[in-house]
């Protein structure tokens, strides 16, 4: 089904105004994002309360930092009940090594199961220019990513979060079951923003997409409830042909 693939990102800097566009959508999708800015705003009391709502979270924090401190935090992260979390890839092998034990810990220690957890590779707003440029690096993007996608597979992580313009290397390298969460998600009637590497959503679930998440195409339409339900018809559409 669509609607187990589409993660709404609620960037709003109030719980109010996310808990309205769950009011909006929450019968037909099921799955939620929380960034920076609203946990930041929010805290942890964001993820109860969408959990006690019955939705399924995803905590998009992307901790990077020493071993112990991202261990640390995801174990938080699990405590709140979120149900996916991330972290950057580029971290480090042994930093991402300690966050799966610890959400393994966490989760055993409360009887809940283990949140999922994903590296991100490259930033969707980062384009190849701005990658070599940044890093003064002659490497390809594509190829980091898929090395950062290798490193998170091998740490024992359950996916990345890459662009849908990176799906094929991501399979390619680490297999068919390695998820794959995708923003930089554009359906064509929408604005790209400051997002670079971008498909449409259809595009993006025909590459192989597990989950893609939408924001601003949704919480910034007139009417998020219609551009939401669109968007999960075009998948439909894609996928039952
Ligand atoms: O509004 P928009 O659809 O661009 O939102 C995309 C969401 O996905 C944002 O919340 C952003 O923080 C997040 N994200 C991203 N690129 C990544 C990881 C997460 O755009 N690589």
């Amino acid at each position: 089904m669509a609607n187990d693939k589409l993660i709404v990102a609620l960037d709003f800097d109030l719980l109010h105004s996310a808990n309205q566009t769950i009011d909006q959508l929450g019968d037909f999708v099921e799955w939620f994002k929380i960034g920076g800015q609203l946990f930041t705003a929010a805290g942890p009391t964001s993820v109860e309360t969408f959990r006690n709502l019955g939705k399924k979270v995803f905590l998009d924090l992307k901790f990077h930092d020493i071993p112990n401190t991202v261990a640390g935090a995801v174990a938080a992260g699990a405590k709140t009940g979120a149900n996916m979390i991330n972290m950057h890839a580029s971290g480090g092998l042994e930093m991402m090594r300690a966050a799966r034990e610890a959400a393994d810990m966490q989760a055993d220690a409360l009887e809940i199961p283990r949140p999922l957890l994903l590296g991100v590779t490259i930033l969707t707003s980062i384009d190849e220019w701005s990658f070599q440029r940044g890093f003064d690096t002659k490497r390809k993007l594509t190829d980091q990513v898929a090395y950062l996608a290798e490193l998170s597979q091998k740490a024992g992580l359950d996916g990345v979060v890459a662009s849908p313009l990176e799906i094929e290397t991501v399979r390619r390298v680490c297999g068919e079951r390695f998820l794959i969460v995708t923003p930089g998600v554009r359906p064509r009637w929408t604005a790209a923003g400051d997002q670079r590497r971008i498909t449409t959503p259809s595009e993006a679930v025909d590459a192989g997409a597990d989950y893609i998440v939408v924001g601003r195409p949704i919480t910034g339409a007139g009417n998020p409830r219609e551009a939401a339900k669109n968007i999960l018809q075009e998948i439909q559409d894609r996928s039952d042909p």
